[in-house]
């Protein structure tokens, strides 16, 4: 039996899954239970589970060769991340990758970026107006961005730096624009030559950072070491190519989803005074706020498999070439893996091992590589903020998610209003 769904066309599905998402999945929950299948126009149907339960049956797919992330994938991103990223690869390819990429982004590797994290925090947050409302997000995109240019490509030289942060979020723009990345690959050839269109434009900035980039790569490899990401993946053995792929696949997950996980977090505890009050210089319970801002609000809503072969869950059978994932909000609010969901309670992570249906990152053998950097980067960023500046919101009601390519962000971007802290309180 196949899991039940709305009957609506899949065009009629694919714009209401547009225009509130988070909406979509709520009501088809409500009507459906805890399975339910989404139609969306030209592609093949995607079936989605509610409960860390089943989300683990589908994560499983990754481990008998039957779940294809990459493949999930593909379509919409290799034109960005190449064909050699562990994003959009399968299989022995795919393992190969992931050997060289997990070592260098462990826990204890990155846990050596602390400083240079934070002294990246506090020279941006210099710059941030004081005593009116601007968008917390973008700021949190910039210092976020600086992380993955100096820390990931290790690029230092002031000049180089600055042209990459003006070229590198056009580049996610442009490639990440439907007419770009829905582009049907035998159109290619004519869309690159049209003047002024979007994947003519889109082409220019990937080749500019693509020269920046393998340039960087034979300097390197001239002068080996360093403590940087492309320093340790060079010494991994990777070629060229492949190590160009896979800075720009770290871009493209790592920085706009750390940044929307740092919205998240100010827009959440602006409206939890008494949370607020006991930050930022308790780590473990830093550490348990970041991790719970995480579950009530994760920015990645889906971990998608493609499937080369039937998945039987429960009664329904999900036939092969159809796609299976969690939608994790609705996992996060699963109560047999999170007791009392609806409630803010960081000691829920500090009451022994977290709930395995926490999954802000994903599961099984595609869990994200970037995560402890990212758990990382959240707290001394966090910290940093609340150290130096008084934070408000402007309008405490709460600000909506808005669907932006695979993540929810905060519908205004977390509108804040900072005022400088009083002496004592700075570092
Ligand atoms: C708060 C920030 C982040 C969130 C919420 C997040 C979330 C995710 C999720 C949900 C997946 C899919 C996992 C799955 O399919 O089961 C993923 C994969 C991935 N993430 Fe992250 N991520 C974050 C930060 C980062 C960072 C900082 C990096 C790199 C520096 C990174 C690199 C990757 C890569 C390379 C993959 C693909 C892994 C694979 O398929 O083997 N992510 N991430």
């Amino acid at each position: 039996m196949l899991p039940p769904g709305s009957k609506l066309p899949p065009i009629v599905q694919t714009a209401w899954f547009m225009a509130d998402a988070p909406g979509v999945f709520e009501r088809f929950h409500r009507e459906y239970g805890p399975i339910f299948t989404v139609r969306y126009a030209g592609f093949p149907p995607e079936v989605y589970v509610t409960t860390a339960e089943l989300a683990e049956q589908v994560y499983r797919t990754d481990h008998n060769g039957h779940g294809h992330a990459g493949a999930a994938r593909r379509d919409f991103m290799e034109h960005l991340v190449g064909a050699h990223s562990v994003l959009t690869l399968d299989g022995e390819p795919w393992e190969r990758h992931r050997k060289k990429l997990n070592p260098p982004l462990r826990a204890k590797q990155v846990a050596g970026y602390r400083d240079d994290i934070a002294a990246i925090a506090a020279e941006k947050i210099e710059s941030w107006p004081l005593d009116r409302p601007f968008a917390l997000r973008d700021r949190m995109q910039e210092i976020t961005l600086e992380i993955i240019i100096r820390l990931i490509f290790g690029i230092g030289d002031a000049g180089r730096v600055r042209r990459l942060h003006e070229l590198l979020p056009a580049l996610i723009e442009t490639g990440g624009a439907m007419q770009v990345a829905m582009l049907p690959e035998r159109l290619h050839g004519i869309a690159a030559r049209v003047p002024f269109s979007p994947y003519g434009r889109f082409l220019r900035l990937r080749a500019e950072v693509d020269a920046m980039l393998f340039e960087e790569i034979r300097r390197r490899r001239a002068a080996p070491g360093g403590t940087d990401v492309l320093g340790r993946l060079l010494e991994a053995g990777l070629g060229d190519q492949e190590v160009r792929d896979e800075l720009i696949t770290m871009l493209i997950a790592g920085h706009e989803t750390t940044a929307t996980g740092l919205a998240w977090a100010f827009e959440r505890l602006l409206r939890m005074p008494e949370i607020l009050r006991r930050l930022p210089d308790d780590e473990p319970y830093l550490d348990a706020v970041v991790k719970e801002v995480l579950r009530v609000r994760p920015v990645v809503y889906e971990a998608p498999r493609l499937l080369s072969a039937p998945l039987r869950l429960g009664e329904y059978e999900i036939p092969a070439g159809w796609y299976a994932g969690p939608y994790i909000p609705l996992v996060h609010r699963d109560p047999a893996a999170f007791p009392t969901p609806g409630q803010f309670r960081p000691e829920r992570f500090l009451e022994g091992h977290p709930s395995r249906g926490w999954m802000p990152f994903g599961g099984g053998r595609r869990f994200c590589v970037g995560a402890q950097l990212a758990l990382l980067e959240m707290r001394v960023i966090l910290r940093e903020v609340l150290h130096r500046l008084e934070l408000t919101a402007p309008d405490q009601a709460p600000e909506a998610r808005r669907l932006k390519n695979v993540t929810l962000a905060p519908a205004k971007q977390t509108r804040v209003i900072a005022r400088a802290r009083t002496p004592a309180r700075a570092t």
